[in-house]
């Protein structure tokens, strides 16, 4: 028996109609990150593994166990890229992006993490990710969570919840982890595995377990709030502020920590909870810290990453953009009349601009060729038999509704289908 290759557990193609959902929603995140001022940055998918694991943080899931990391033909270590941030910050000091100025980037693609595969949980998995380097004070985290709301709304989704938090800086987190530390310790037989493990390395990930056990503890656990200055509670104040002002509403979450080491100050994520385990849609935060710590000069930079997979599965119902194939078929009877058929195409494809034109290929009877047109979802079928090409003319047909059949001359063609296709 044939064996047939498989794709690898976690890695998805995505064929049509699918693409024509992706290809909507990436269109519509375009238009809405355009309108705020964002560019698009490209990246590679593969980087130095230093790339990452300097900035994820050597103790994070992500370094530890979920990169794709392997040895190149030259000896150097590479990984695919398990987030676009670390790319980001490598790549806008590279070309000297941040040289005495602001930015506000985005990019999109693939992204790869080695996790166990469920709904929402992918080994490749899309993100569009959008990161502003340059800006200090709370308006561009407020900025940023504004244009997230609207483009919920672009999309029809209105049942997301925001969570933020505020992480404070590294030195007051130093300060904070050794609270949790000695709280942790102290119940020390109530910690899961995985929590035991993380109560060395980095307690703070204790808080984000998913073990409901582990809610109690959890819940009882000292507070980064008290362990805030002036400076970090200031900005939390003034974010909140700007939040309330334009009516988003929002829960403060003190145990929102997540799964990367660079964060500082505010985080956030908006979830779902029609999603199961994998409700997190879009999640980012506040990076002060890590342009330096990646070898640039000290610059305030946030950003967030919206998980594509999750957002279609959400909007699966709702989601848009074309899934047929074709708008208009062209059919010719016989295998002389291919030229001239290919040429009406042709034609057409020169007089209306993104209209989409198949010329039928591969022969067959008209019967047949017809029963592609409507399979391929057209609305209009122009069909070349030898009497239409003697005269100059085409048989142009509705293929929906009941408009009647019509031989038109080739000169009057794109008017009459631009008239069917009503644009
Ligand atoms: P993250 O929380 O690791 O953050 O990922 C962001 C989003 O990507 C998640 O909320 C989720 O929607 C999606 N995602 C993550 N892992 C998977 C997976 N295995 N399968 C499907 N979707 C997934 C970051 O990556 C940061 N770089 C975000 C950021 C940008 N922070 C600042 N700037």
């Amino acid at each position: 028996m044939k064996q047939t290759l498989r794709a690898i557990r976690g890695m998805n193609d995505v064929v049509p109609p699918q693409t024509a959902h992706w290809q909507w929603l990436e269109k519509t995140i375009g238009t809405v990150l355009a309108g705020y001022g964002y560019r698009e940055i490209r990246l590679p998918l593969v980087e130095l593994t230093q790339v990452f694991s300097r900035s994820i943080g050597e103790v994070t899931d992500i370094v530890q166990k979920e990169m794709y990391t392997f040895t190149d033909r030259n000896g150097d270590s590479l990984t695919l890229r398990p987030e676009g941030t670390a790319s980001c910050v490598r790549a806008v000091l590279e070309h000297g992006l941040l040289h005495q100025q602001a930015q506000r980037l985005w990019y999109r693609g693939a992204m790869f993490r080695h996790e166990r595969p469920q709904k929402g949980r992918y080994r490749q998995f899309h993100q569009v990710g959008v990161e502003a380097f340059g800006y200090p004070g709370p308006d561009i985290d407020a900025e940023i969570i504004l244009m997230t709301a609207r483009l919920w709304r672009e999309l029809g989704l209105g049942n997301l919840r925001l969570e933020i938090n505020t992480l404070g800086t590294s030195e007051e987190r130093r300060g904070y982890r050794d609270a949790l530390t000695v709280y942790f310790a102290q119940h020390r037989e109530r910690l899961d595995a995985e929590s035991a493990a993380r109560l060395e390395r980095n307690p703070l990930r204790i808080l984000d377990s998913k073990n409901p056990d582990m809610k109690t503890l959890n819940a009882g656990a000292p507070v980064l709030a008290d362990h805030l200055g002036e400076e970090s509670r200031a900005h939390f104040a003034g974010l909140r502020a700007l939040l309330d002002a334009a009516g988003i509403a929002y829960e403060v979450n003190p145990h929102l920590v997540r799964g990367l080491d660079y964060y500082a100050k505010t985080v956030f994520e908006w979830i779902t909870d029609e999603l199961g385990a994998q409700g997190t849609v879009c999640a980012g935060g506040r990076y002060d810290g890590l342009v330096e710590l990646m070898g640039g000069e000290p610059t305030p930079a946030i950003g967030f990453a919206l998980g594509m997979e999750r957002l279609l599965e959400l909007i699966a119902a709702n989601a848009a953009g074309e899934t047929t194939e074709a708008d208009c078929y062209v059919l010719s009877a016989g295998p002389e009349l291919l030229g001239p058929a290919q040429a009406v195409a042709e034609q057409l494809r020169d007089a209306l601009p993104g209209v989409r034109v198949i010329c039928h290929c591969g022969g067959g009877s008209l019967k047949s060729q017809m029963k592609k047109a409507d399979r391929a979802g057209a609305a209009v079928a122009l069909i070349l038999g030898p009497d239409e090409h003697v005269a100059g003319e085409i048989t142009v047909k509705a293929l929906r509704g009941e408009t009647a059949q019509q031989r038109v001359p080739l000169a009057e063609l794109a008017a009459a289908v631009r008239g069917l296709l009503g644009r």
